[in-house]
């Protein structure tokens, strides 16, 4: 049959470079290495952490320089009724008009580029190349939605019976209260809150407690955009601050992007009080993402697509790969491979820009990621130690690739902390069954295993039914698997032959399903009518 014929065709660009970044980013661009790198040596942001910090700003550092996180800019004070009080004017104010506070928020972000890339390597411990793909992504966000909102939230005449006109119009709700992660602390923060705002609403924004510094930034610069000082409103502070805003019955509407039971704690919050008004909830949480291979893929093309779906960023990115599900005959070649491609891995000092793979954001996902890969041990594959930092010690690669899992190097203890950042070696393990992976591990830890010829149907049941539904990998040359892997998976996003990141606004509207999220997709056309009450009027004419 047909599957003796494997048709989609091999892709051309396999081996250029361009194919390294699924992003699109540009990382020849010199002058933006240059800028972010004077940018990074002159902040005198402390470390995340607490300890540590950059050196003191030279005063002729121009305008790389960073600017001294203000501590006064932390409002005090009723901040919801103080956004409720500015959002009647606000949303009076033409749709164009507010998508032109976007488009100017984008120009601002874009020549304030390198000081938010600093941040970003700073509080986030972002990769160079990842820190700009974050800024692109964030002036994406607000260039679509500004084009979305002049195109789509204006008033709809509806076909009707003679002698009457129906008009649809979308209008703001009041005040919303977006709450966002830090792995992308500016690019998710800043993508619901200008959703929300440009749909007509004020915003309570909240970043994640790790990341403030980058969310204070780019509510100063939407401020300077455009967006009055009482529709957008930071809120710093950690769960108990996110509790307290979806607690009030005046908030209008909740976006998040977090955990999966935060997500259950904001609906039930939403739900309890009896006498409050029913408010939408866009939630987007994580997935146990799985990468189906079987024996037509091109192995070079998987090995690169896995590295890059399951250890860049350090894994941090909800869409990241979590398990690597092989065709069993076809395995243990791919696995020769990719602890080869692991090996070219360079784990180190996000600052660096020649770095692959950054630490992780803090001690606590450390801790549990530490513990989880130690748990596993006796099931390691392979594993990559980070490079040693500039004065620390230890460092070194592991094994070459088909050495006896008995030879994989003891974990030195005291090389897992340093210079205040919290490396997790990036690590393949093996399952016996790929049942076993229930759970999401936030961090450069893949766990691989085999499926049988002929149970593709059963092996994406098998992945369906652990009720996640984010992203899920194909690489395969045959048409009719793509075919029958499109039909049957239960996820928002799919990637064939190819890696399973950086979704681009526009073209990859992101998000997902079941235990991943309520929908609607981020970047996508659907998005903004989410955060409006849409209104009707018929007038008998
Ligand atoms: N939008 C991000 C990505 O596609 C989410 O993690 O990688």
């Amino acid at each position: 049959g047909g599957e003796r014929h494997p048709s989609i065709p091999l892709p051309r660009d396999l081996f250029a470079p361009e194919r390294k970044n699924s992003e699109g980013v540009d990382l020849q661009d010199k002058d933006t290495l240059a800028g972010v790198a004077s940018a990074i040596a002159t902040s005198p942001l402390p470390l995340a952490g607490g300890a540590g910090g950059g050196k003191t700003p030279d005063p002729g550092a121009g305008s790389n320089a960073l600017p001294t996180p203000n501590p006064s800019r932390k409002r005090e004070g009723d901040l919801i009724g103080a956004a409720q009080s500015a959002y009647p004017a606000w949303t009076a104010r033409p749709v164009h008009e507010r998508a032109d506070c976007l488009d100017r928020l984008s120009d601002l972000l874009e020549t304030h580029r390198t000081e938010l890339m600093a941040i970003c390597v700073h509080e986030a411990r972002k990769t160079i190349p990842d820190a700009l793909a974050e800024v692109r992504e964030a002036v994406d966000f607000c260039r679509y939605y500004a084009d979305q909102a002049r195109a789509h939230l204006v008033p709809i005449e509806l076909p009707g019976p003679t002698g009457e006109r129906n008009v649809l119009r979308h209008e703001g709700r009041g005040v919303w209260a977006t709450i966002a992660p830090w792995n992308f602390p500016l690019a998710i923060f800043l993508g619901q809150t200008v959703a929300a705002l440009v749909a007509g609403n004020a915003v309570i924004a909240k970043p994640a407690p790790q990341t403030p510094r980058i969310a204070a930034r780019a509510v100063e610069l939407a401020h300077e955009a455009g967006v009055p000082r009482d529709v957008l409103i930071l809120a710093e502070g950690g769960p108990d601050v996110g509790a307290a805003i979806v607690a009030d019955p005046r908030i209008a509407g909740v976006a998040f992007t977090g955990s999966t039971p935060t997500a259950r704690k904001i609906a039930r919050s939403l739900l309890d009080d009896e006498s409050r008004p029913l408010v939408p909830l866009i939630a987007e949480t994580g997935g146990v993402n799985a990468m189906i291979v079987d024996s037509t893929a091109l192995p070079e093309q998987v090995v690169q697509d896995v590295v890059t779906s399951s250890f860049r960023s350090a894994g941090q990115r909800c869409s990241a790969l979590r398990l690597l599900l092989l065709q069993e005959d076809v395995a243990e070649g791919m696995l020769e491979m990719l602890a080869g491609a692991m090996d070219t891995l360079i784990v180190g000092d996000p600052a660096d820009p020649a770095t692959d793979v950054g630490p992780v954001i803090d001690q606590a996902a450390y801790d549990k990621l530490m513990a989880h890969r130690e748990k596993m041990r006796n099931s390691w594959i392979h594993t990559v130690s980070p490079l040693p930092l500039a004065g620390g010690a230890g460092g070194g690669k592991s094994p070459q690739p088909g050495a006896d899992s008995n030879a994989l190097p003891t974990p030195n203890p005291s090389r897992k902390r340093e210079g205040n950042m919290f490396f997790v070696p990036p690590t393949a393990i093996r399952l016996r069954s790929m049942d076993d992976l229930s759970t999401e591990w936030f961090g450069p830890l893949l766990h691989v295993a085999t499926w049988k010829a002929g149970e593709l149907e059963e092996t994406i049941a098998r992945v369906n039914a652990k009720g996640f539904g984010l992203t899920m990998g194909l690489h395969s040359r045959i048409a009719r698997s793509a075919e029958t892997v499109e039909a049957l998976a239960r996820v928002g996003n799919l990637y064939v032959n190819r890696s399973m990141i950086g979704a681009i606004v526009g073209s990859q509207p992101f998000g997902g399903e079941g235990f991943s999220g309520t929908g609607p997709k981020a970047g996508g056309p659907h998005y903004l009518p989410r955060f409006c009450a849409e209104r009707v009027t018929s007038t008998d004419t």
